[in-house]
């Protein structure tokens, strides 16, 4: 039986690249997403994998999203917690409502999706749970104080979930990726960009598939004994 996946903001980015990547490795998948119905449909007829539409930062819809993908696929074995916004600006200009927002979807995004899985995956003894942080949350980033916050915040609930699931086979594991080649980076004026890749000694911006190739060896049977870990994906832009 094939195990089943769920990618939050799996339709764009770096989640769509996890997305068919685990499917390529032979899970079925499901992709959930916030707001591009669009790029969800485009995503969906391109690679075939089911798109669920609901947002991380709301914990009832979660809950009944994360309903819908069992009865449709069968119970959540591996969950993806990669949904993230940006909303960038230095801290003496950020809002209330900056702060919050990125809070929510980053951080406690990743307890509410988390929180509907695990008892399923505490019952079954088996479970594995990958956590799209950032380079940004290892290292801070000016005009990032709430994404910072946000992934600094991934790591420690990772780690934190790793002690508590190892006796239950869940593990839980957390992927740093530097900055890589999506719409999310794009949106850097394109003189902040140039200065970042600058800094990348490999030279240039990662790729999706780099990431998702991380996440396809968390998820699989070779990785049990690895839990509570960062992999950093950056280009050699830091290390810990
Ligand atoms: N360190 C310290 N000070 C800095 C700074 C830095 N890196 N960058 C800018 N400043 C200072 C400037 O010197 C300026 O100071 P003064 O007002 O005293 O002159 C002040 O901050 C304002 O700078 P800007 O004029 O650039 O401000 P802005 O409002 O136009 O832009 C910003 C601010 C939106 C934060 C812009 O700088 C920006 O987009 N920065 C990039 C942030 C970034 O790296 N985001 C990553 C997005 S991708 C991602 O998040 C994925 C991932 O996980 C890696």
């Amino acid at each position: 039986m094939s195990r089943v996946a769920l990618v939050t903001g799996g339709s764009r980015g770096i989640g769509a690249a996890i997305s068919i990547a685990l499917n390529k490795a032979g899970y079925k998948v499901a992709a959930n997403y916030a707001g591009n119905d669009e790029a969800a449909a485009k995503f969906k007829d391109e690679t075939g994998i089911a798109v669920y539409k609901w947002s991380v930062a709301d914990y009832e819809a979660c809950k009944e999203g994360i309903a819908k993908v069992e009865a449709d696929l069968g119970p959540v074995d591996v969950l993806v917690n990669n949904a993230g916004i940006t909303r960038d600006a230095m801290f003496h200009r950020m809002t209330p409502e900056q702060w919050r927002e990125v809070i929510d979807t980053n951080l406690t995004g990743v307890f509410n999706m988390t929180h509907n899985v695990w008892g399923g995956m505490r019952d079954r003894k088996f479970g594995r749970v990958v956590n799209i942080s950032s380079i940004n949350g290892q290292k801070g980033q000016a005009g990032q104080a709430n994404y910072s916050a946000a992934k600094a915040g991934d790591l420690g609930i990772t780690k934190a979930l790793a002690q508590e699931g190892a006796r239950a086979g869940i593990t839980v594991n957390a992927i740093c990726p530097g900055y890589i080649g999506t719409d999310m980076v794009m949106a850097v004026p394109e003189d902040v960009r140039n200065k970042i890749i600058a800094q990348i000694p490999a030279g240039r911006l990662g790729e999706p598939e780099e990431i998702a190739r991380c996440v396809v060896f968390l998820a699989s049977d070779d990785a049990g004994f690895i839990t509570g870990s960062t992999i950093s994906a950056n280009g050699g832009q830091f290390f810990v």
